[in-house]
């Protein structure tokens, strides 16, 4: 299929034919089959602190967000959950936080230290811009990867959705490009259907995808959340504005398999939300090779609210993970064995 061009992309992304949109979809998923098989990836995500200094206006755990109760698991808890996740199964953890002050390098540094050594699991981090220098110190500890998703490459509504406190914050696309030279792996990706959003803005986001050459690429719908003040922003022209709906995710998937034919792509959390019977298996099939359940305790991870509803908050950690394992196999899919490495990165060494 070609998709060479931004206007290939912009067509795809306003195609509103079903019909079409099932072929694309059937396209997307076996050439997903062709390049990174039938494998799907497990990566136990750990929520380990919902305190935030940010003020991103989408965020649940936003600073002004004072009905939030803040929890912050300590080394022991999140290396118990480490471990809840290695008898799973999973060949990765992921650390996810808010931007967290107390996350000092050292802090960091013994988690990441601790996990490798106890479980041998792969880590991935997934704690905002933080500096070169703390980048490079969890590195050495042993952390692999590192998501930061780039949210929107339209610098103007980045601006807005992100309001800045003098002297916070590093440019996202410097942070990975340090992640890139310190030897990570990179994962990044945007929200669909941000107010001001336009289908410009968003294929731009996909070209980008195909530059940055990224290892995991997540993308999810954008939620609304009743603490948040995104959905009181102005939405670009009617016929401008990106829907936040289920149809325009599996097409941002498609494309972004059908751009990127190596890299990892989830079946996000946002996207089993916002279609909580069969997003993610609609994901699987339209693109998606990795998933990622949950394995922050659940005391826990009702506090970590990004947005509201989020899937698997009152089932069972257990009960999560094995529907998620026996929904794969019911596809004809395979679970994947171990760390789950980015082929995309393996090409490149051998390039
Ligand atoms: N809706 C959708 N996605 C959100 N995120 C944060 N808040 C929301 C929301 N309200 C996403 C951002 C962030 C990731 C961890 O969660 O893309 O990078």
């Amino acid at each position: 299929m070609d998709l060479s061009s931004r206007s290939k992309i912009l067509s795809w992304l306003r195609e509103e034919d079903s019909a079409k949109l099932e072929l694309f979809y059937d396209a997307a998923n076996r050439f997903r089959k062709k390049q990174v098989g039938d494998e799907v990836h497990l990566r136990g995500l750990i929520e380990f602190s919902n305190h935030c200094v940010c003020s991103c206006t989408y965020c649940g755990l936003r600073v002004e967000n004072r009905d939030l109760e803040r929890y912050r698991m300590t080394p022991e808890e999140i290396l118990s959950s480490a471990r809840n996740a290695k008898s799973a199964g999973y060949g990765t953890v992921v650390l996810q936080s808010g931007d967290d002050p107390r996350t000092t390098t050292d802090w960091m540094s013994n988690v990441i230290r601790n996990i490798r050594t106890e479980t041998g699991l792969a880590v991935t981090l997934s704690v905002g811009e933080r500096t070169r220098e703390d980048l490079a110190a969890w590195r050495e500890a042993g952390a692999e990867r590192y998501l930061l998703r780039f949210e929107t490459s339209n610098k103007a509504l980045f601006n807005r959705i992100h309001p800045r406190r003098p002297g916070q914050g590093r440019d996202r696309f410097e942070v990975l490009r340090d992640l890139r030279n310190l030897g990570y792996e990179v994962g990044s990706g945007v929200m669909i259907g941000i107010p001001g959003q336009t289908y410009e803005d968003l294929a731009q986001d996909i070209d980008l995808f195909r530059e940055l050459d990224l290892d995991m690429i997540g993308v999810g719908p954008w939620i609304s959340h009743p603490r948040a003040p995104l959905a009181n922003m102005p939405c670009a022209s009617k016929q401008d504005q990106v829907s936040n709906n289920e149809e325009m995710v599996y097409k941002v998937l498609a494309l972004t398999r059908l751009v990127c034919p190596l890299t990892n792509i989830p079946a996000t959390t946002g996207l089993a939300t916002i279609n909580r019977d069969s997003g993610r298996e609609l994901g699987l099939d339209r693109g998606a090779n990795v998933l990622m359940p949950n394995c922050t305790p659940l005391r826990f991870r009702r506090l970590y609210e990004i947005y509201p509803a989020k899937v698997c908050m009152d089932e069972t950690e257990d009960a999560c993970q094995s529907a998620m394992r026996d929904r794969v196999e019911a596809m004809g899919r395979t679970i994947g064995v171990g760390p789950g490495p980015s082929r995309n990165r393996e090409a490149r060494i051998r390039n």
